[in-house]
């Protein structure tokens, strides 16, 4: 299968699973259950979730990781949702629709955040209740990057930064570390774990996690400045209206794109590494560094 049949046939699966995973819109009550999908199906890239389902595509798949593919993007999304509040980012736009606390209300919006955060671990521990060491190790790493030390963690520290005028490079880096790449590293990690893959290829596949979301951050950051909000489908040249520290701003564009490139060459490196060479894994990570959106 080429590349782009292969990435069509992840990104049906996963439609399916968020589909058949989530609860219905109808549920009780009805508006939450509606927020949640609101955000959900808006669409994106379901970058994460293929990552996980790819990974374990890598090592044969000996569990079936749809199931963890879906709670990333739960998680993921529910990021999105608080990301974009009025406390936070405060945006209007995501996924080309009105954000969750436009589109319902704030507490709406905090709700279906919240939800989608649990159901994520709802979802792990359910459907992995029959094999407890992959539950746990899944529990383990997802929670992990989604914590204070990590995702929420490189969140707060983006909110100080924008109070701020002198943030380093260093600063700056930890900040992408966290609040993107970890779930990306995770991501790859889950995949790997269900897979069945060892230790080794475990570290291979976050040392990869880590390179990629550092690039994904850093394009982030230029697509901000320089991409128009139609083709994002989320507000373009915020960062710099709010004063953000980005690593456009840091670096200029230039330097950021080479950047992008260099920590692109090396999330492939780390691939090269794995078994047979992860070819799908591999353009994957170049399109992302290419992406316009
Ligand atoms: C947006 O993530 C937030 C970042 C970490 C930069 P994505 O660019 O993956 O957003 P979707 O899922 O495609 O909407
Ligand atoms: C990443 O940073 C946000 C999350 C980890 C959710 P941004 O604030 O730059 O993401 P966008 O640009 O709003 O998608
Ligand atoms: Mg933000
Ligand atoms: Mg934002
Ligand atoms: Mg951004």
């Amino acid at each position: 299968m080429d590349f782009n049949a292969q990435l069509q046939a992840y990104r049906e699966r996963i439609e399916h699973g968020l589909g058949a995973l989530v609860p219905a819109a109808t549920t009780r009550p009805a508006r939450l259950h509606a927020a949640m999908r609101y955000s959900l199906e808006a669409g994106g890239k379901r970058l994460r979730p293929v990552l996980v389902l790819a990974a374990a595509d890598l090592f044969g798949a000996k569990t079936d990781a749809l199931s963890a593919a879906v709670a990333l993007e739960c998680l993921h999304t529910y990021s999105l949702i608080h990301d974009d509040l009025p406390c936070m980012d405060n945006d209007d736009l995501r996924r080309g629709r009105p954000t969750a606390h436009k589109q319902f209300d704030e507490a709406t919006a905090l709700l279906a955040g919240d939800a989608l955060l649990t159901l994520a671990f709802q979802l792990i521990g359910r459907h992995y209740a029959a094999t407890p060491a992959l539950c746990a190790a899944l529990t383990r790493e997802i929670a992990g990057a989604a914590g204070s030390e990590r995702l929420i963690g490189g969140q707060m520290e983006d909110l100080l930064a924008e109070k701020k005028n002198d943030v380093t490079a260093s600063e700056l880096e930890f900040i992408h570390l966290n609040k993107t790449a970890a779930m990306l590293s995770a991501s790859l990690v889950a995949g790997g774990l269900c897979g069945g893959a060892n230790e080794s290829q475990l570290a291979t596949l976050r040392d990869a996690g880590r390179h990629l979301g550092l690039a994904f951050q850093i394009v982030d950051d230029i697509l901000d400045a320089t991409a128009d909000t139609a083709t994002l489908g989320k507000t373009a040249g915020k960062d710099a209206k709010a004063g953000k520290t980005t690593y456009v701003k840091l670096h200029g564009l230039d330097a950021s794109r080479r950047h992008a490139r260099e920590q692109s060459a090396a999330a492939k490196a780390a691939l090269a590494r794995l078994p047979g060479g992860a070819p799908f894994l591999t353009t994957l990570v170049e399109n992302m560094a290419a992406r316009t959106m």
